[in-house]
């Protein structure tokens, strides 16, 4: 993305024009930005090429799905539906993991009868349920247990997964006694220790800390593991300036950790592999100045980007054309739904603006679209990917008629 002669431009499209075709509110996509993403992944780990199964969380468009897939990656679900979308775009299911706290009996058959590579259990009651589903589908399953490293992660708290104190995985107590349980079972294959400790993370420190908890559960239990499943997490910028994750750091530990162990590694990253590759665009509708704030009311709202009014989360907003003005004001972003959190936040000194422009909310392609919602009955928006000049309509603005 960048601005061509004062116009934003996407690959080799303008943002005016895509607004002029396709309407606003709308999510767009650079093709060129997710292949650097997957391949700079790639390289930072490749001296133990792990395997990567992206998180279809952070975004269940298929056609995406469909171009990640080609690129080699795996999916991380944790639904039906996920699973269903991931197979449903030809991820081959020795590639998929499944993880999550409250897996109902449909969800554990329906992963088993498509032969998946793990379902990772985060209860001692899971285990039994698939053991229990196992039997009676006389079969043996292979499994991962989802331990909880009490580790800060450093993050938002509401994103924040490793702490004693948060519903996800097991204590070491509860993992010792699961590893136990499953050896002697003849329809649960212990294959894997999974942990993830949260995400947005922009320090390598908790991933140490996170390692060497791991390490030294490992030595406790006496057990080899096919496979260690570090989860996703890693942190992108969303705004200029801030810190990045020293992926060299992350992968010097893990080098270090898998010394004297042949365990390989799955990764489960959403955010670093879709997060910066697309822009919400919208127009202005109105301009309102109350007791010395001026109100941007745009058509874009937390229906269709939840991210600033659920986490307080900031994203980094441009206007589609940049002018050479010297009047600066200080805006606040606001969508139209009937919520005061219904904002994008606070800017100062950005350029003037008018009624009908058009600006963008930037680094929205992960947990954008995936969270959004009909609220106040509005459609959501029309996903567009761009690859070079060419543009392709990846999901259709959802029609009044369809939710009405
Ligand atoms: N694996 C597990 C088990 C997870 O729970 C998650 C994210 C991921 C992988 C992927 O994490 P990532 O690499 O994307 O950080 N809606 C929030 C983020 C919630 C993340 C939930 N779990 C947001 O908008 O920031």
């Amino acid at each position: 993305m960048k601005f061509i002669s004062n116009k934003l431009r996407i690959e080799n499209v303008f943002v005016q024009n895509i607004s002029k075709k396709y309407g606003t509110p709308a999510y767009c996509y650079s093709y060129n930005q997710l292949k650097e993403n997957i391949d700079n992944f790639k390289k930072k780990f490749k001296s133990f090429s792990p395997l990567i199964c992206f998180a279809i969380k952070s975004n269940t468009n298929i056609n995406l799905i469909k171009e990640i897939k080609k690129f080699g990656l795996g999916a991380d679900v944790v639904s039906m539906g996920e699973l269903m979308i991931a197979l449903k775009a030809g991820i081959a299911p020795k590639k998929i993991v499944f993880s999550g706290i409250g897996k109902t009996a449909n969800e554990i058959e329906y992963a088993i009868n498509k032969k998946i590579l793990l379902i990772n259990a985060e209860s001692f009651s899971e285990i039994k349920e698939i053991e229990r589903i196992a039997k009676i589908k006389k079969r043996q399953v292979e499994v991962g247990i989802r331990l909880n490293p009490n580790t800060d992660a450093k993050t938002l708290n509401q994103i924040s997964t490793g702490k004693k104190g948060n519903k996800f995985g097991v204590s070491d107590k509860i993992f010792h006694e699961l590893v136990k349980y499953c050896k002697s079972s003849k329809n649960i294959k212990l294959k894997c220790l999974s942990v993830h400790i949260g995400s947005q993370i922009l320090d390598h420190q908790p991933y140490k800390k996170m390692l060497r908890v791991v390490d030294r559960i490992i030595k406790k239990v006496n057990y080899n593991f096919e496979f260690i499943d570090l989860g996703g997490g890693m942190g992108i910028s969303y705004e200029n300036n801030t810190k990045k994750l020293n992926y060299n750091k992350y992968n010097t530990e893990i080098k270090r950790f898998l010394k004297n162990k042949k365990s390989k590694i799955i990764f489960e990253p959403g955010r670093s592999i879709i997060g910066n590759t697309a822009v919400l665009i919208s127009k202005i509708i109105y301009i309102k100045e109350n007791n010395n704030k001026n109100f941007i009311i745009i058509d874009a709202a937390m229906n269709d980007l939840m991210r600033p009014a659920l986490y307080g989360a900031s994203h980094r907003i441009l206007p589609a054309i940049k002018k050479n003005i010297k009047s600066k004001k200080l805006y606040e972003f606001v969508g139209p739904i009937c919520e005061s959190t219904d904002k994008f936040g606070a800017i100062k000194n950005f350029q003037e603006l008018k009624e009908k422009e058009l600006i963008v909310i930037c680094d929205v392609g992960a947990y954008g679209m995936s969270l959004s919602s009909n609220y106040n009955l509005r459609p959501k928006p029309v996903e567009i990917l761009i690859k070079g000049s060419k543009t392709k309509v990846i999901k259709k603005r959802q029609k009044l008629e369809d939710i009405v």
